[in-house]
């Protein structure tokens, strides 16, 4: 499909979804989000694509927040009315069962902080810097930086970001356990993309599972995720992927995966 704000490639197994208003450092307006939804839509339906990575063009941005232009004017009544941010946890997150990265190549702020952290994990340039500067536009977060920041890296180092708006460096990212891991902003699409192959060369059921589990420690108190995770590790003893990956170990040889 023909995008006007996005670009999306197909790398074998790896869906690549690249922001690309390099002009406005990547500026999440709502014709990115439409489609953002519809990208990431496309890859969860098809079956040939195994992991997805999002990244912003340019070497300054991931994405330096929602379009303040386009929210400069817009009515309170409109914000909620439209209950506009919701559609990206529903659709990014929830909707989205296979894995994804978000390879953050530069600033990650306010809205494209909260992008970031929808992931399943993010790796970061050397050069990346996250913040939620809403505060210094009169607001706050609105696409889940208050929750998913508190949970990556505590209430102190949260309350402390949301409240100055000051940006945290990408090694500063990495000790708090924002991110993943960090590497050189020339190495960051070759790493990423050697990540999602890694998964992509996965069993596919299997790698929906895991990610099912590790969310559920969002949702779950340790019992409730506890017994989810049990029950989940039962189902997938009764794949077939299960019975060739045993069987692929012991004759030391490769799985070969169905997804079933
Ligand atoms: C619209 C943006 C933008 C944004 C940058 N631009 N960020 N346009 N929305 N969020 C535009 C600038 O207006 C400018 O275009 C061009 O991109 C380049 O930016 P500069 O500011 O000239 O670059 P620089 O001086 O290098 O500064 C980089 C920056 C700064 C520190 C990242 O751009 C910045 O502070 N941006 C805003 C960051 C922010 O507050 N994000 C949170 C948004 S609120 P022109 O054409 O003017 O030169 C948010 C809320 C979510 O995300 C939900 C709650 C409502």
């Amino acid at each position: 499909p023909q995008y006007e704000t996005i670009l999306t490639e197909q790398n074998g197994a790896v869906t690549v979804i690249t922001l690309n208003r390099p002009q406005s450092l990547n500026a999440l307006s709502s014709v990115v989000l439409e489609e953002l939804i519809s990208a990431f839509a496309a890859y969860q339906a098809d079956d040939s694509q195994l992991c997805a990575v999002l990244t912003g063009s340019g070497e300054k941005a991931f994405a330096a927040g929602a379009d303040i232009k386009e929210m400069a004017d817009k009515p309170a009544a409109d914000f909620y009315n439209q209950d506009f941010f919701s559609r990206w946890t529903s659709h990014l997150v929830k909707a989205t069962r296979k894995p994804w990265i978000a390879a953050v190549n530069g600033f990650a702020l306010g809205g494209g902080c909260e992008l970031a952290m929808m992931a399943d994990f993010i790796i970061a340039s050397e050069n990346a810097k996250f913040g939620q500067p809403e505060i210094k536009l009169g607001v706050a977060p609105g696409m889940g930086g208050s929750q998913r920041l508190t949970r990556a890296i505590g209430k102190s180092k949260a309350m402390e970001m949301c409240l100055t708006g000051r940006m945290m460096d990408a090694a500063e990212a990495e000790r708090s356990g924002l991110v993943a891991r960090t590497v050189p902003l020339a190495d960051l699409m070759a790493e990423a993309m050697k990540t999602a192959e890694t998964i992509a060369a996965m069993p596919p059921m299997a790698a929906m599972v895991n990610k099912e589990m590790v969310n559920a420690a969002y949702e779950m108190t340790l019992d409730q995720g506890l017994l989810h995770e049990r029950r989940l590790f039962q189902i997938l003893t009764a794949t077939e992927d299960k019975a060739e990956g045993m069987a692929a170990f012991i004759e030391k040889r490769d799985g070969k995966w169905k997804g079933r």
